[in-house]
């Protein structure tokens, strides 16, 4: 893969798995979009990179935890004269709460962000890539879409079409030099956990190693439909897939099931 001269649109640049996506892109060459809420996080990490490598950053403080986000975000892109070559659906937040008492505008904003901007976004750039022949989607899933989450029931499941969607989306394209990847990150070093108010099971990744995970998937020379961070993640999502399910959700539910109010 080709990385130099390109431009990434990288979703959640603002914290976390995103920003170090954004960090990667740009020393390989790669000039950024940019987009989350905190246009002054943005514009920190734009002005540390401009500065360490002289790419070309363009920042957009943007919600996309609504319907028309992806409308908006591929306006402004267009306004700005800008075209994309490698998409990173990164944004995405979890929810850690009894599903019977979730916030349910909470939980509506998980599922347009995690899923319906992610889907609309790839929607409007896949076209693009396909007519040039190259580039890449990257979504974000997780482990947590490798089996029902009690405690996260609204979030693994928006993960576990995160990994379906992609994967139907390769096998469309998988004949072209497009990639289109999942990448499932387990428990990582980020704002993550704060943001959905639950604690980490065990120890934190750093999230340098899931940039790693999905560049080595990008530069493989057999193109994959997903891949997920970490050997033991990886032993664990085989389990889970064949393990009974009762079994599973019960050991899972003991790790993230807040107890009833
Ligand atoms: N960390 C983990 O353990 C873990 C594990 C598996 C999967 N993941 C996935 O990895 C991805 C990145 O998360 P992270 O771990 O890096 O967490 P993070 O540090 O909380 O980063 C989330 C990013 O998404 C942006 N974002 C959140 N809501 C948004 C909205 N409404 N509109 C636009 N941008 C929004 C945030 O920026 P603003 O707040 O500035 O908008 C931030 O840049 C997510 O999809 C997450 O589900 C994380």
């Amino acid at each position: 893969m080709e990385y130099a001269g390109k431009t990434a649109l990288i979703t959640g640049a603002s914290s976390g798995i995103g920003l170090a996506y954004a960090h990667e892109f740009a020393r390989r060459g790669s000039n950024l979009i940019l987009v989350a809420r905190r246009q002054d996080a943005l514009d920190a990490l734009a002005s540390e990179i401009t500065g360490k490598t002289g790419r070309t950053v363009t920042t957009i403080a943007l919600d996309l935890a609504s319907l028309d986000a992806g409308q908006k975000l591929v306006g402004l892109i267009a306004e700005k004269g800008l075209k994309v070559d490698f998409l990173i659906n990164n944004a995405g937040f979890g929810t850690n709460a009894r599903f019977a008492e979730e916030d349910r505008s909470k939980i509506q904003s998980e599922i347009v962000l995690n899923i319906a901007t992610l889907v609309d976004l790839t929607a409007a750039y896949l076209p693009h890539l396909l007519q040039q022949n190259f580039g890449a989607v990257v979504n974000i899933a997780s482990t947590a879409s490798y089996q029902p989450v009690p405690g996260m029931a609204v979030y693994a499941a928006t993960k576990s079409f995160v990994r379906s969607f992609t994967s139907a989306v390769w096998g469309e394209v998988a004949d072209s030099n497009v990639r289109v990847l999942s990448v499932s990150p387990g428990a990582t070093k980020t704002e993550f956990f704060d943001v959905a108010g639950a604690k980490p099971a065990g120890a934190l990744a750093p999230v340098e190693n899931v940039v790693k995970t999905t560049f080595k998937a990008l530069d493989a020379r057999k193109s994959r439909p997903s891949v997920i961070d970490g050997g033991a993640n990886r032993v664990l999502a085989v389990f889970s897939t064949i393990l009974p399910k009762r079994i599973i959700i019960k050991a899972v539910a003991k790790m993230f099931l807040p107890k009833a109010k």
